[in-house]
């Protein structure tokens, strides 16, 4: 994970602080914050549904970079998004209620650097860990409940500052109004219009005709986008609030994620490691051996090899011999004539 070098690198240096514009591809924007609110399977569901996942935090580097684009998307709107402050925001990690243990998805335990606060969430066997921004440490909460999420991208390479989404399916109402934020008259491109919102913390989206028009994200009822608003809008990919909600996921018990050690869960590891034995007869020792011949180091294999090949050279030392006399003679009885 070499973002995390970097972003780590410039932590140090900088301190938490958005210093830098945004690149074309960076770090942060391999995440997206995502709103409408729902509750922990929901959210964990809608990432996979865009073939991402619920964001994993395994250390602390992470859990500082999510910070930053916290703190990013704060940027975005005119008044600070109070949802992720007031609801926290979830993160694919949860609690055994009997144990009181820590886990990601597939139940490796979390690390344990990482702050965990539990609060008492009910009788449920499993309660969801999100992220508190304020206290910067991870606190449970009932599954159900519902609060803002954010996605991770399944691949480690850096993504893409900006993305096409189409107009209706991104809420444009109070408190999320579009609102013009700024006109630039000169320039003459829309990539250097995008350029300018991708660089400019406060512009979620633009529009590019004759001019250039930056809007941000404000309660305010009267801002609209125009009468005529593109049917698909460039915006910063790292928010995203959906117009409808979520389909709504069941629940899964801790059980799904975590099976226990039943007769059945041991039965099938059984059978996986036997599968695992189960190994192509063509790949078998027996087989190759077949085919080659293995080397055998005892003395007493050296000895019946020593004396058959002393008389094999001795049969064929004397056919030889035998010959090279005829020829001798042969050259001699020439010579003589
Ligand atoms: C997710 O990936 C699958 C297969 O790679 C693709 O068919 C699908 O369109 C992708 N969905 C989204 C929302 O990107
Ligand atoms: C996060 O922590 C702050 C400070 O302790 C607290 O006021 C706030 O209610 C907490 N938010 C959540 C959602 O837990
Ligand atoms: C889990 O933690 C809570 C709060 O710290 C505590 O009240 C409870 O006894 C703990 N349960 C176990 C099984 O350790
Ligand atoms: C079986 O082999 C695969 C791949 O070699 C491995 O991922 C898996 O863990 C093995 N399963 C068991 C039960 O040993």
């Amino acid at each position: 994970m070499m973002y995390q070098y970097f972003v780590w690198l410039s932590i140090l240096t900088f301190g938490p602080i958005p210093l830098f514009s945004l690149q074309v591809k960076d770090p942060k924007c391999r995440y997206r914050v995502q709103l409408p609110v729902a509750s922990w399977h929901t959210a964990y569901d809608a990432c996979a549904e865009n073939n991402r996942t619920l964001v994993t935090i395994t250390s602390l580097t992470e859990m500082y970079l999510i910070d930053l684009v916290l703190q990013e998307v704060d940027e975005l709107f005119l008044t600070p998004l109070i949802y992720s402050h007031s609801t926290g925001v979830w993160i694919k990690a949860f609690l055994r209620s009997s144990t009181n243990e820590s886990m990601l998805e597939n139940c490796k335990s979390l690390d344990p650097q990482l702050p965990v606060k539990i609060s008492d969430a009910g009788p449920s066997d499993m309660v969801c860990l999100y992220y508190n921004r304020t206290e910067q440490n991870f606190i449970t909460d009932d599954c159900s409940q519902e609060k803002m999420f954010i996605c991770e991208s399944n691949s480690e390479e850096l993504e893409a500052c900006m993305k096409d989404t189409a107009k209706e399916s991104l809420k444009d109402e109070v408190p999320f109004k579009f609102c013009l934020d700024t006109v630039y008259n000169s320039v003459t491109s829309e990539e250097q219009c995008e350029k300018i919102c991708r660089e400019k913390q406060s512009c979620y989206t633009f529009t590019y005709s004759s001019d250039c028009k930056i809007y941000r994200l404000k309660d305010d009822s009267t801002c609209s986008m125009g009468r005529y608003p593109p049917p698909m809008i460039k915006h910063k990919s790292f928010f995203m609030h959906s117009a409808t909600n979520y389909p709504v996921s069941s629940a899964k018990p801790l059980t799904e994620w975590c099976p226990e050690l039943t007769e059945e869960v041991i039965q099938e590891k059984i059978d996986n490691i036997q599968k695992n034995l189960t190994v192509n007869p063509k790949e078998t020792n027996q087989y190759i051996r077949t085919l080659t011949s293995a080397p055998d180091d005892r003395q007493s294999a050296k000895n019946i090899g020593i004396v058959g090949v002393s008389v094999i050279s001795v049969v064929f030392g004397i056919i030889i011999l035998s010959d090279c006399i005829n020829v001798v003679k042969g050259i001699q009885n020439k010579c003589t004539r």
